[in-house]
């Protein structure tokens, strides 16, 4: 799909609302949208990708069936839903087990919201890539209408409040919980800090979802908190 377009945000936005009863359906697109965006600036095939936080494992299994020797390295047992695929790693993207450079291609599809240190955790990213490699990061930030996650949009008025109706709402027990696994992580200081990095270049820092024009809403300071929804940052490793 034509990347950016109203076609693909719509079909993009579609699967997103069934993820609950199509889980597969909606993160197999979310893995060929993403393979697409990483094949803009070269092949897949025969290179070392790592997926970090990669979940299900949608994203490393679409990286490798596009040629690229592909790793997931995921921390959390439950979020791996069984799936035990080769090159599947149980690991916490803080301390990879893993050599200075030994991918070209770091991934990780919205982590950085989940863990309370996003600064350390792109500079494990950073580490593990080689000179001129690739690092893809996407997160949706606190103020964006999906920054509350399933209690959204309630999140602007109270973290606490939002989770407390959603768990009376819907008798289900929330998932995440502000402060333990989402944390409030917003576009304009993420980006002050990847831009005052020496060890990278900013390749794009745009709106991931966006139908038209992805690379203005991050540009625009306080709208860019609410419009931008989820930020996609590719970087360079410096050689
Ligand atoms: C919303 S899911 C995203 C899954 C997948 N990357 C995607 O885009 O669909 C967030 C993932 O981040 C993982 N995660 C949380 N803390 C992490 C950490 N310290 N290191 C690596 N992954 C982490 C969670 O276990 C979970 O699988």
């Amino acid at each position: 799909m034509k990347d950016p377009s109203l076609r693909r945000s719509v079909t993009l936005f579609r699967a997103f609302l069934n993820e609950q009863s199509d889980p597969d359906h909606c993160y197999a697109l979310l893995a060929r949208d993403a393979a697409d965006q990483l094949e803009r600036y070269g092949p897949l095939a025969g290179r070392v990708v790592v997926d970090i936080g990669g979940g299900s494992g949608h994203f490393a299994e679409e990286f490798r069936r596009r040629g690229a020797h592909s790793y997931l390295f995921e921390p959390d047992v439950r979020e791996l839903r069984g799936r035990t695929a080769r090159g599947t790693v149980l690991a916490d993207g803080y301390l990879l087990p893993l050599a200075d450079g030994a991918a070209d291609i770091s991934f990780s599809s919205n982590v950085l919201e989940h863990v309370e240190d996003p600064g350390t955790f792109l500079s494990e990213l950073v580490r593990v890539t080689a000179p001129g490699g690739l690092i893809y990061v996407s997160f949706t930030n606190w103020y964006s209408p999906w920054g509350g996650h399933e209690w959204a949009p309630w999140h602007y008025l109270g973290a606490e409040r939002a989770r407390r109706r959603y768990e009376r709402r819907t008798g289900r027990s929330a998932k995440h919980t502000l402060g333990e696994n989402l944390f409030r992580i917003h576009i304009g200081s993420t980006l002050r800090q990847v831009r005052s990095r020496t060890d990278t270049e900013v390749v794009t820092a745009r709106a991931r979802y966006w139908p038209f024009l992805p690379g203005v809403a991050p540009r625009i300071p306080l709208l860019r908190e609410f419009a931008t929804w989820n930020l996609l940052l590719i970087l360079r490793r410096c050689p």
